[in-house]
């Protein structure tokens, strides 16, 4: 069979899984094609295929932001199969339902989805924080999860149907998570004095939101929250702050009372929409304003959230996958 594997990863999971499913796959007689995507535009014409595998993590109960564009922005194949596989921490929440809509509308027919859980990678969550035993354990289980998703290119089982009800609790956390991430997350980093100035967080962000200004990255507005900044920093220099996330909280509470209080004449209706407008506004300027403050301030072990060097995957366990 020709097999074609698109995938997009933060911090390594799924680049692990999609070598491993390449060379599983190969084992017994495939041809595997195997593409990476950071934001980069579907080719023209795309490569005729058996199967497309889509493997890709799952942020905030739903799809990265730019795995969205990138699916959306694909040609359109009639009549192709894919498989998508969301490699999660334990809740794919709305990713397979969502990616399964929109590839269909692509063309393409989804003839099956399958969840791997790994390690987490939403850095602030303690739980990302597992010790090396733990992590054995969670890759070896990974192992299983996808040879069985690879069995079922030999017999396609019925397409599993998922909790309507949990996906409609995802969605209505996911699309406003979505919008906010993209909006303010950037504005939280800080690069610690310990930055050696080699700009490899900027040039492997997926967005292109870093930009380098003086030796010292600086975020801007557009960032997938993937974290993949903060694994490839060689000295671990990056991390999220308190102070950022203070801020934004902060500047969220006001725009919520102010909003509240100013747009009280529209009736309870609007007012109350118009207080989640406030939180949203006041989160990002809140956090803008902690952004131009940290350009002048030094950035050391005050100013961050935790110190932990979370990587997921060690540089030679990426060699041997
Ligand atoms: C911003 C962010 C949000 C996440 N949200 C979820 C989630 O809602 N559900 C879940 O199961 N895992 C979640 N995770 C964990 C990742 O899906 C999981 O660790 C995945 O394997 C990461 O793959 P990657 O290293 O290829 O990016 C999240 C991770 C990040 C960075
Ligand atoms: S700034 Fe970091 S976390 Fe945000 S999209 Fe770029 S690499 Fe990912
Ligand atoms: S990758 Fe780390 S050391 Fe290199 S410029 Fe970015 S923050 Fe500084």
């Amino acid at each position: 069979m020709k097999i074609a594997i698109y995938y997009f990863s933060g911090c390594g999971n799924t680049e692990l899984m999609a070598l491993k499913a390449q060379k599983k796959m190969q084992s017994i007689g495939h041809d595997v094609l195997l593409f990476q995507n950071i934001e980069r535009p579907f080719p023209e014409e795309i490569p005729q295929t058996d199967v497309d595998f889509f493997m890709m993590p799952v942020y905030f109960f739903g799809l990265p932001a730019n795995v969205v564009h990138y699916i959306t922005h694909m040609p359109i194949v009639a009549g192709r199969k894919a498989i998508f596989i969301a490699v999660d921490g334990g809740w794919s929440g709305t990713a397979r339902r969502y990616a399964s809509f929109l590839l269909r509308g692509r063309g393409y027919e989804v003839i099956h989805t399958a969840q791997i859980i790994m390690p987490d990678t939403f850095l602030p969550l303690k739980k990302s924080q597992i010790d090396e035993k733990a992590r054995k354990e969670l890759l070896n289980q990974a192992d299983e999860q996808l040879q069985k998703t690879l069995d079922v290119l030999n017999h396609l089982p019925p397409l599993k149907k998922e909790n309507i009800f949990l996906f409609i609790i995802a969605a209505i956390v996911y699309f406003p998570l979505l919008y906010w991430i993209r909006h303010t997350m950037g504005f939280c980093f800080v690069s610690k004095s310990t930055c050696i100035h080699c700009g490899r967080c900027a040039q492997n962000c997926p967005k292109g939101v870093i930009q380098m200004k003086e030796g010292r990255p600086h975020w801007s507005v557009g960032c997938v929250g993937c974290f993949r900044c903060v694994q490839f920093c060689p000295v671990s220099a990056i991390d999220l702050s308190w102070y950022g996330l203070g801020m934004g909280i902060l500047g969220g509470i006001l725009g919520w009372a102010f909003f509240g209080a100013f747009f009280v004449y529209l009736g309870p209706f609007m007012a109350g929409l118009m207080k989640w407008v406030g939180l949203f506004l006041g989160f990002y300027v809140g956090a803008f304003i902690y952004q131009k403050i940290s350009l002048h301030l030094p950035t050391d072990k005050a100013l961050v959230m935790s110190h932990r060097k979370r990587i997921v995957l060690s540089d030679e366990e990426k060699r041997l996958s």
